[in-house]
């Protein structure tokens, strides 16, 4: 690492999210985001499940994405391959003999670290593309810097690198998992690159378009931290984009110009955001480009922008013995189209998108309240409508309508529960951008009131107008 990317990497870890990692996990708890997966059985490490209001914002999230990469060009198509594939994809990918960490044991406490995170929290620069013998040196040469995160010894074993690929017996009856293994999928783009010529041959599509999907992947990951951020089972938004290989480096800017601007429409403040350069390239990328994302526990790595070359399309036509190139119809050209991917988690955009919704805001009557400012697109529920009172069956039913004519267009909640100042709180927490009461001069006017979850500005509406209203709202 240069002198002044260390200085940069320096300043900007002394500036703090407005939030706590801690207090964001039991609030996501609490409010019915993230829940520890297997909880009643003490929990399961690195997994997590996504509460009531969490699997509303995931949907969103992918929504958002879907729209922006498929929905929104012409040459731009979707996917949904398989978890399960034919074993050798991950040796063709280099899965099978590369896909590592490196490991090391506390020889006083037994856990078990990602050695490159530790000497990078240790501020030695260290990836997980070094080799065994690089990795051991640099832990030989900073031991008094380094110390374990649960019991601070600093005495290591040696690293050793350790596969990430999660096997599985899918259709093996032998008993033995080692003889023949299949994996779940370690990363959503092999699906893609083994479905490039289904896609060409089937839909209308020539060089340059792209290949979106969205679904599960698995790794094996050392350290169950930093909750949400790294899961062992996650879902990943990937993108594969097939061009010509002289024009790899100008949409490889071109892209990397789009992500960036596609989260600030998500509502990052792009002084959250920032652009970290890989120091130690794979063999065959061209460039790489991570995205990263100031969370509660400082900058990391949010998204990847990468210039694969053709290497993808190589190794699978290598493997399989199929022809993967394509074949220009015009020039009769034929050639290995050049990859240029973007790979964010589902899971990563909703850490940055709560972190960046949370706010905690000193009211004037001197009291707190905690809202979750989301762009109402990400919202988990858009309205929520309130009769007045509880126990007036004709405010009751009259909320009952109104709440009828709208949770068939969005996400609504009906609550008549505690007072009105109470509910409102419970709707900031959740970020609902609006909450519609129904008192007695609706009975008499036909008006409600709707509250902005920002302002907390209250306005008259015509129930008869309140669709349109929110349409052009929402
Ligand atoms: N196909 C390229 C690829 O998978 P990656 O950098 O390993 O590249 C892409 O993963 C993105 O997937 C990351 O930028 C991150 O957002 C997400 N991701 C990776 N590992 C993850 C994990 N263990 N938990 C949650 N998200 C993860």
């Amino acid at each position: 690492m240069t002198k002044e990317k260390e200085v940069e990497k320096e300043t900007q870890k002394t500036e703090q999210q407005k939030v706590k990692l801690e207090d964001l996990v039991s609030f996501a708890k609490r409010r019915g985001f993230v829940f520890p997966s297997s909880e009643v059985y003490g929990g399961f490490g690195a997994v997590y499940d996504y509460g009531p209001y969490g699997v509303e914002l995931a949907k969103n999230i992918k929504e958002a994405w879907w729209k922006a990469m498929v929905q929104e060009n012409e040459n731009i198509v979707g996917l949904d391959s398989s978890i399960f594939m034919h074993p050798k994809i991950w040796e063709a990918s280099g899965h099978v003999s590369g896909f590592s960490d490196p490991l090391a044991e506390c020889k006083q406490c037994h856990t078990r670290v990602r050695v490159d995170h530790l000497l990078e929290e240790a501020g030695v620069f260290a990836d997980e593309k070094m080799s065994e013998e690089e990795i051991n040196k640099l832990l030989v040469e900073n031991k008094e810097k380094l110390r374990c995160p649960k019991c601070g010894g600093s005495d290591f074993s040696e690293a050793k690198n350790f596969n990430l690929l999660v096997q599985s017996n899918l259709g093996n009856f032998t008993g033995d998992w080692d003889k023949e293994p299949t994996y779940l999928r370690g990363e959503t783009c092999q699906g893609i690159y083994v479905n490039f010529k289904n896609v060409l041959d089937s839909v209308r599509v020539k060089i340059p378009f792209g290949i979106a999907q969205i679904g599960k992947a698995f790794r094996n990951e050392i350290t169950a931290r930093q909750f949400i951020f790294r899961k062992r089972e996650f879902e990943q938004m990937e993108f594969q984009y097939f061009v010509r290989p002289e024009n790899g480096m100008t949409e490889y800017e071109r892209w990397r110009e789009r992500r960036w601007q596609y989260y600030l429409n998500l509502g990052i403040n792009e002084k959250n955001l920032r652009w970290h350069e890989h120091e130690n390239l794979v063999f065959y990328a061209k460039a790489a480009w991570d995205i990263e994302y100031r969370y509660p526990f400082g900058f990391k790595e949010l998204e990847g922008i990468h210039h694969r070359g053709d290497y993808d399309l190589t190794q699978h036509s290598k493997f399989s013995g199929k022809d993967l190139s394509y074949r220009d119809l015009q020039t009769n050209e034929k050639y290995i189209p050049h990859v240029i991917e973007t790979a964010v988690g589902v899971d990563r955009t909703f850490l940055a998108v709560l972190t960046e919704a949370y706010t905690e805001e000193e009211l004037e009557d001197g009291k707190t309240r905690t809202v979750l400012k989301f762009p109402k697109k990400l919202a988990p529920i858009k309205v929520a409508v309130f009769p007045l009172m509880k126990n007036k069956p004709e405010l009751v039913k009259k909320a009952r309508e109104v709440f009828g004519e709208l949770k068939s267009e969005w996400m609504c909640e009906f609550d008549d529960n505690g007072n009105v100042g109470k509910r409102y709180r419970r709707q900031d927490e959740i970020g609902t951008p609006y909450c519609v009461t129904i008192d007695f001069d609706t009975l008499e006017t036909g008006e409600v009131t709707v509250r902005d979850r920002d302002t907390m500005k209250q306005e008259r509406v015509k129930t008869e107008e309140l669709k349109d209203w929110f349409s052009e709202k929402l």
